[in-house]
């Protein structure tokens, strides 16, 4: 048997396990069911016994976890965001931490698209409608939405992008395509959103107060814990609406529910929840609520490069290499990473 151990806490697509099957390593799967997560203990017993930890989001890495075997050489996660590792605790542990950026950039915007258009035209609305039976004679005020271009007016619509990274740059780009004004907000980024061809620069209530469609596309991270608020949602339109293919935190969802119910904007799309797999009491009720389970990079060609990066930036962990997609590369410096590796 290999003295090289693998945990990969739930199956991931083909391409990867292939990648990891290749490895002279044993690879064991904490969870080959697709709808049944692992529990606290299932996990903690699982990185106790590895080399390298490949967990998914739906996973808490936190201190403890980390902590919880001086053997572990990394972290290779699928998935680009990685609010649910402790990265800084990973770095004070000597643990490299490593993600999947750029493969899922185009296939999220196009979801995020997928979302404007369908709480802007009441896409799930009006198929409901039609499997329900409910089409009886076309009328001239049936399921009236919003344009999202300028319609058959001369008045072009503003996309509000939150977060100007990859993926918040790749849907600003598909705004052109829909004769829209974009603004783009990002503290980190302002020289980017300023030398964009795609956007113009506009501070967050700026941004809110002008936008016809708001969508949020930062990392969730303390300072934007519930970025949008009561107090955010009462400055939109009453007709904007609010996109969410991020992170759920982001969006203090009981003060969606009410800004939904109250009409203080027209409709949310959304793809990601504050307390996931749950949603707030009332937003399924919500007419204006378009909602999708977390699938933004769930195309079969995306998710399988995604399970490869992460494969391979699993395997760079078990050679004890700089791993390619590294998000606490400071790691690399410090002392307890030179004594975990040897
Ligand atoms: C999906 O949400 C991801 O972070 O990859």
């Amino acid at each position: 048997m290999s003295e090289n151990r693998v945990f990969v806490t739930r199956q991931i697509p083909e391409p990867g396990m292939r990648i990891l099957g290749e490895l002279e390593a044993e690879i064991t799967v904490g969870q080959t069911r697709e709808d049944a997560g692992l529990s606290r203990a299932e996990l903690l017993e699982g990185v106790r016994a590895c080399d390298v930890l490949v967990p998914l989001l739906t996973e808490p890495i936190d201190r403890e976890v980390l902590a919880a075997n001086e053997r572990l050489l990394g972290v290779a996660q699928m998935a680009v965001g990685f609010n649910n590792i402790d990265v800084d605790a990973a770095t004070e542990l000597g643990i490299p931490v490593t993600n999947t950026p750029g493969v899922l950039t185009e296939t999220t915007a196009d979801c995020t698209w997928a979302l404007i258009l369908a709480t802007a035209r009441r896409v799930p609305q009006a198929h409901n409608y039609m499997v329900e039976g409910r089409y009886k004679l076309w009328g001239p005020n049936l399921m009236l939405g919003d344009d999202v271009g300028p319609g058959g007016s001369e008045v072009r619509k503003v996309l509000g992008v939150i977060g100007y990274g990859r993926i918040g740059i790749a849907v600003a780009k598909r705004a052109i395509g829909f004769d829209m004004d974009v603004l783009a907000f990002d503290p980190y980024n302002r020289e980017g959103v300023e030398s964009s061809e795609y956007a113009s620069w506009a501070d967050l209530g700026e941004l809110l107060e002008r936008s016809d469609f708001v969508t949020l596309h930062a990392l969730l991270t303390d300072e934007t814990h519930h970025l949008i608020g009561e107090a955010e949602l009462r400055k939109m339109k009453p007709t904007a609406h609010i996109i969410n293919a991020a992170r759920g935190p982001m969006i203090d969802e009981q003060a969606l529910v009410r800004a939904l119910q109250e009409g203080w904007i027209g409709g949310a799309g959304l793809d990601v929840y504050e307390d996931e797999p749950a949603m707030a009491p009332g937003l399924a009720e919500c007419e204006h609520a378009v909602l999708l389970p977390h699938i933004a990079s769930a195309s079969s060609d995306t998710r399988g490069l995604m399970a490869t990066m992460a494969a391979n930036n699993a395997a760079a962990h078990l050679r004890r290499e700089r791993a390619p997609n590294v998000v606490n590369p400071d790691v690399y410096e410090t002392e307890a990473y030179r004594q975990r590796v040897g």
